[in-house]
């Protein structure tokens, strides 16, 4: 029985007007792939990037980087899912902005029973980035101190909360004392409103001088000069995204004169590529959640048709924690 998809789609780049209502019949699954009925669907910053053509994608494009449904059918390769399967995937063509589609098998994850389903869309693309950044691009060690940059979004409250499991002083910056009150509740032992305090002074005031191990910088243009003045001698600056815009030029010289730093450019795609690094970091993720660990965070709910107002919230600095579609 063909399947009708509602989906949206974008066909030229720029602001949320641009993303179109479609409905299509789908395809079967071809033979690597499992089709899936969505149930919820996590809202990343980079589908913000993707439909405003920060990061260039061939057009038409669907938007979306993850989603949880229930498995409908499966290609003729697939052995590891059967219908009926509650799933979560990952990366795979953007896309996710559907109500059913066809993803890639090796990108999909079979959902442990208790972790509900909203709260799975809420965490998961999110809290597979925070388990890279943390433990694998670099691994922060208890009495660490460290600096996180929106540290009410999304993917700042799950650093906040796993950082602090660790056993890290946890340093964020966020733009209002509302954000503030949120992240501290996540695992902040001190919160900087940057919109009204320089936050390499408070940062310096902070650690005594000292400087912090490790700065997350997800903000990019604004605030990266800024954050490398954050750091102790030998410390690293994980740029992992560019919410202001890109990152200028950088003087490699500069990297020595300010204490032999480290700066890299990770991005989950690489952390997650091969099934094995997939799979234990999901395993590392879910058991934090069974832990309690990572608990649910604070999650806006849209109906799928309005994601367009769920991407002006997001851009425009409205949210705290995760948003979700639902179809
Ligand atoms: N490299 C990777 O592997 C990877 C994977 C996933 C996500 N990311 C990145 O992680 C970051 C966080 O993602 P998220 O989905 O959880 O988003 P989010 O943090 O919930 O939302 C972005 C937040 O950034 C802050 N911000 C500061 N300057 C901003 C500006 N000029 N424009 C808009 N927002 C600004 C805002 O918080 P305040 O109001 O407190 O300033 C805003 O709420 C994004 O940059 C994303 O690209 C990277």
């Amino acid at each position: 029985m063909p399947v009708t998809a509602h989906a949206l789609k974008f066909s030229k780049v720029g602001s949320p007007d641009v993303l179109e209502w479609t409905t299509e019949e789908l395809q079967q699954p071809a033979a690597d792939q499992i089709q899936i009925t969505q149930r919820a669907i996590g809202v990343n910053y980079i589908d913000i990037y993707h439909r405003s053509g920060l990061y260039p994608l061939p057009l038409p494009s669907g938007v979306g980087v993850e989603g949880v449904g229930i498995v409908e059918a499966v290609g003729e390769n697939v052995k590891n899912f059967v219908p009926g399967d509650r799933v979560v995937y990952v990366g795979g063509p953007p896309g996710g902005y559907a109500s059913a589609r066809n993803v890639p098998a090796a990108r999909a994850l079979k959902l442990p029973d208790d972790i509900p389903t909203e709260v799975a869309a809420s965490l998961i693309f999110k809290g597979l980035t925070v388990e890279y950044l943390i433990r694998r691009c670099h691994e922060v060690k208890k009495g660490d101190a460290v600096l996180f940059h929106a540290a009410a979004g999304g993917i700042g409250l799950i650093a906040g909360q796993w950082l602090k499991h660790i056993g890290a002083t946890v340093i964020g910056t966020v733009s209002s004392e509302e954000k503030a009150k949120l992240a501290r509740a996540n695992g902040y032992d001190h919160t900087i409103i940057y919109t009204k305090e320089n936050f390499t002074e408070r940062v310096r005031d902070i650690t005594r001088g000292e400087g912090v191990s490790a700065v997350y910088d997800s903000i990019g243009k604004d605030t990266f000069a800024g954050s490398l003045d954050t750091l102790r001698p030998r410390g690293i600056l994980i740029s992992f995204g560019t919410a202001s815009g890109h990152v200028p030029p950088l003087d490699l010289a500069q990297l020595g004169a300010k204490g032999s730093l480290f700066v890299t450019r990770p991005s989950i795609a690489h952390y997650t590529a091969k099934r094995e690094e997939l799979e234990a970091a999901a395993d590392a993720l879910f058991e934090a959640i069974r832990l309690e660990h990572l608990k649910a965070i604070e999650t806006k709910t849209y109906p799928l048709r309005e994601a367009a107002q769920a991407h002006r919230d997001l851009e425009g600095r409205k949210t705290a924690g995760s948003l979700i579609l639902v179809p």
